[in-house]
C-alpha cells in the first residue's frame, strides 16, 4: 500500500498542504514543534480515524480555525492498494452542542462517498511507531486493548463495527446495573443485554485469540532474531472472562503458562460468557457495573518467562516494542495481502546502532515509510541515498535534496 498524495487543511499547524509522496523512504526533517509528528498523526487518522496523540479531538484542528463555529478541519489522502486507487476524506467539524459545549464529529468519504466510519476503518492501513509506545509494554491494560482494537480493526473486516456495537451495548448495561443497584427497574431486562453483550463480545474475543496467537508467532521469531538468540518473547492473552472451559480456568496457573484457546469457537466461548455472567449477577447488581468482558481484557508480554511490564529493563522493553512492531506490520501484509505504510516517530535516535540496522534492513521491505527525526546524522548514507528527504518548518514542508548538507565531509 502506498500513500500517493496527501491534503490537509486546518489540521494541527498545517493551515494549508499539499504534497505528492514518493515510494519507499521519506525523512521528514526538522526542529523541535515544527509539524513532524502532526504530519505522522494525520496519515494513522486516515488508517485509524483515531489520535494517537491525543484524546481531546478538538486539538486537531488549528486553533485559529476551532474558534469559528462550526470549524472544519480535513484530511483527504490518495492512495493505491492492489485494487486501485483510492480516495478518502476525513472531515472533523467542531459544533456547538444542545448544551453549552463543543463536540467534535468526524465524517469520512470513500470515494466520493459517505461511509460510516467503522465501515471503512482499515481501508488505508498504516503501522505507527513511536517511543512513547512502550506505555503498550510498561503502561495500564487500557494501553494494550487500545493497541489491539487499532490493529485488529485495520486488518479484520468486521471488527471496528462490532467493537462499537459492543461499547453502545455495555453502557446501555451498566447504566441498568446502575439503576438495579439503586433498586430502580426490573432485573429480568437484563436477560436482552446480557444476549447482546455477550455475542458481540464473544466475536471480539474470538478475534482477539487469533490474532494474538497469529502475531506472536511473528513476533516471537522477530525477536529472537534481534536478541541473538537470547529471548524468547511471549504475548499472553489474559481475558477477563476465561473461556476456556473448567477445571483448567480453575486451576491458578502460573502466568507463564501457554493456553491454548485457538480451538474455541464463537458460539461456545458466547454461551460459557452467558453463563458466567449469570453467576455473577448478585455481584454485578451490587457494584452496578459490568465485570467481565472484552473490555476488561489484558495482554502481557514475557520474556523468558519474565513478565516485561513489571520487571522489563528500558532497553529489553525497546527491544520487544521494536519486536511487536514488527510483527504487527507483518502480521497486516499476511492479513490483507500487501504492506501498510509504516510511520516511525524519532524512533531511531532511541535505538543503538545494531537494532537501529536491523530495523532499517526490515522496513526497507516495506513499500512505503516515513520517518521523522531532527537530523538525518542518525541514518547510514545507504538509506539516506534510497530516500526522499523534507525539511519540515513551521507547519510546512519542503523539499531538503542534498545529502552534504547533512554530512559535513572529512
Ligand atoms: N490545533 C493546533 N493548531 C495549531 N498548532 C498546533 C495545534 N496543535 C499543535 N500545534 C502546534 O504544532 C507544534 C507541534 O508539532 P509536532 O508535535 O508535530 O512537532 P515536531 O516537529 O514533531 O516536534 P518535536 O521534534 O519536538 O517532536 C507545536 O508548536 C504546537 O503548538
Ligand atoms: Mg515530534
Amino acid at each position: 500500500m502506498r500513500l500517493l498524495h496527501l491534503s490537509l487543511t486546518n489540521f494541527r499547524n498545517f493551515t494549508r498542504l499539499a504534497l505528492e509522496l514518493p515510494p519507499r523512504g521519506v525523512l521528514l526533517i526538522g526542529a523541535n514543534a515544527q509539524g513532524k509528528t502532526n504530519f505522522l498523526e494525520a496519515v494513522y487518522l486516515l488508517a485509524t480515524f483515531s489520535s494517537f496523540q491525543t484524546h481531546v479531538e478538538r486539538q486537531l484542528i488549528h486553533f485559529l480555525e476551532a474558534r469559528k463555529s462550526p470549524a472544519v478541519g480535513r484530511l483527504i489522502g490518495e492512495y493505491q492498494r492492489r485494487d486501485g486507487t483510492h480516495r478518502l476524506e476525513l472531515r472533523l467539524i467542531l459544533e456547538a452542542t444542545a448544551g453549552d459545549g463543543m463536540r467534535l464529529r468526524k465524517e469520512a468519504l470513500l470515494d466520493g462517498v459517505k461511509r460510516p466510519l467503522s465501515q471503512i476503518v482499515g481501508h488505508f492501513n498504516a503501522v505507527l511507531f513511536a517511543p512513547h509506545m512502550t506505555q503498550i509494554i510498561e503502561g495500564g491494560p487500557e494501553e494494550r486493548r487500545r493497541f489491539l482494537n487499532l490493529t485488529l480493526a485495520q486488518a479484520i473486516p468486521g471488527y471496528a463495527t462490532v467493537l462499537s456495537e459492543y461499547v453502545h451495548i455495555l453502557e446501555q448495561r451498566n447504566a441498568l446495573l446502575k439503576q438495579l443497584a439503586a433498586q430502580a427497574g426490573h432485573v429480568a431486562q437484563l436477560d436482552v443485554w446480557d444476549q447482546e453483550l455477550t455475542a458481540r463480545g464473544a466475536q471480539l474475543m474470538y478475534w482477539r485469540i487469533q490474532a494474538l496467537q497469529e502475531m506472536e508467532r511473528l513476533a516471537a521469531r522477530v525477536h529472537l532474531e534481534l536478541t541473538r538468540g537470547a529471548e524468547v518473547l511471549r504475548l499472553m492473552y489474559r481475558p477477563a472472562y476465561e473461556p476456556l472451559p473448567l477445571p483448567v480456568a480453575q486451576i491458578s496457573l502460573p502466568l507463564s503458562t501457554p493456553l491454548d484457546r485457538s480451538h474455541l469457537k464463537v458460539e461456545e466461548i458466547r454461551e460459557g460468557f452467558l453463563e458466567r455472567l449469570r453467576a455473577m449477577r448478585r455481584e454485578e447488581l451490587t457494584r452496578g457495573v459490568t465485570l467481565i468482558g472484552p473490555h476488561r481484557d489484558e495482554v502481557r508480554f514475557l520474556a523468558n518467562g519474565i513478565d516485561l511490564g513489571d520487571y522489563g529493563s528500558r532497553g529489553q522493553v525497546r527491544t520487544a516494542l521494536l519486536s511487536l512492531k514488527l510483527a504487527e506490520m507483518e502480521w497486516m501484509r499476511l492479513r490483507n495481502g500487501e504492506w501498510p505504510v509504516l510511520l516511525l516517530d524519532e524512533v531511531l535516535s532511541e535505538l543503538d546502532s545494531q537494532r537501529r540496522e536491523d530495523l532499517l534492513a526490515r522496513v526497507s521491505t516495506c513499500e512505503q515509510v516515513i520517518l521523522t527525526a531532527t537530523d538525518a546524522s542518525a541514518f547510514p548514507a545507504p538509506f539516506l541515498l534510497q530516500s526522499t528527504l523534507w525539511e519540515v518548518k513551521m507547519g510546512q514542508i519542503y523539499p531538503k535534496n542534498h545529502l552534504a548538507e547533512e554530512k559535513e565531509p572529512g
